[in-house]
């Protein structure tokens, strides 16, 4: 997968400014970078949800942004993802809510299917949840449901936006694990966009750090981690600047 001198504005919000990216296959590269700069709309583009205004998107040797809606339909049944705000339908139950992508795009029988899921539910720890209703689960139980849907269909490629998001450390370190045995079991190539620093190095074979619509900086996570530049260091560690810090508002009775 690759894109070369993408550019997506909206408005006057130029959100992509000429931005080339690889992502090698079989291996996971994680995109950093601050909030709203970017990373889901990259993402969206990868899949054809978005259609940028100039550059290109490419998968294997099919051109994405130029495809038609059946084109992308087709692209996609080879490509999982896992949403940012990774919903499930609650009028299903877990089976379904994995099973739904099989029911629609394989001609498995019925008991195949089910065998699959229960399959995908144990790689991902959430074994004998198939009858239970996703209201019931919690963050990190639906985070892995949801990742189960993702891969059910055994895609090549998985693209999966903050999928730590909302879970405390500990699950974040086991999301982390799960995506790269996903990636090792299943052969997989892996675009994760995430803020999460220790989940980055965790996984990465390959780092991004994206930047007021541009590639900051790309390469391996020792390379990240001996960077010297400022810019790059500053988001690593998590420091705000002062400009940052003085666009927030005062809060009464703790600022003076
Ligand atoms: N459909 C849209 N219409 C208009 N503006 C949009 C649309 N989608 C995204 N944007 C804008 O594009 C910018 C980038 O959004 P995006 O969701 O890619 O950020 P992000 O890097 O994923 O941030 P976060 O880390 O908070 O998820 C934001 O300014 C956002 O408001
Ligand atoms: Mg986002």
């Amino acid at each position: 997968m690759r894109v070369a001198n993408l550019r997506k504005a909206f408005g006057s919000n130029r959100v992509l400014r000429d931005l080339s990216l690889s992502f090698p296959r079989g291996g996971t590269t994680v995109v950093m970078g601050p909030s709203g700069c970017g990373k889901s709309v990259l993402l969206k583009h990868l899949i054809g949800l978005l259609r940028p205004d100039a550059g290109e998107v490419w998968h294997e040797d099919i051109r994405i942004d130029r495809l038609s809606e059946s084109g992308l339909g087709r692209v996609r049944r080879q490509i999982g993802f896992l949403f940012q705000q990774g919903a499930l339908f609650d009028s299903m139950s877990v089976g379904d809510n994995v099973g739904f992508p099989l029911r629609e795009h394989s001609e498995l029988s019925p008991e195949d299917r089910r065998q699959r899921v229960e399959r995908m539910l144990h790689m991902v720890g959430v074994p004998d949840t198939y009858d239970k209703d996703p209201a019931t689960l919690s963050g990190g139980q639906r985070k892995r449901v949801a990742l189960a849907r993702a891969v059910v269909l055994e895609p090549d490629l998985i693209l999966y936006d903050e999928p730590t998001t909302g879970l405390d450390p500990i699950r974040s370190d086991i999301i982390g694990e799960l995506i790269t045995r996903l990636q090792r079991a299943l052969e997989l190539t892996s675009i994760v966009v995430t803020h999460d620093i220790q989940l980055s190095f965790r996984i990465a074979d390959r780092m991004v750090l994206l930047h007021e619509g541009r590639v900051r900086m790309q390469g391996t996570p020792e390379e990240f981690r001996q960077t010297d530049d400022p810019e790059v260091r500053r988001f690593l560690e998590g420091r705000a600047t002062r400009d940052e810090l003085a666009g927030l508002e005062p809060v009464e009775g703790v600022d003076e």
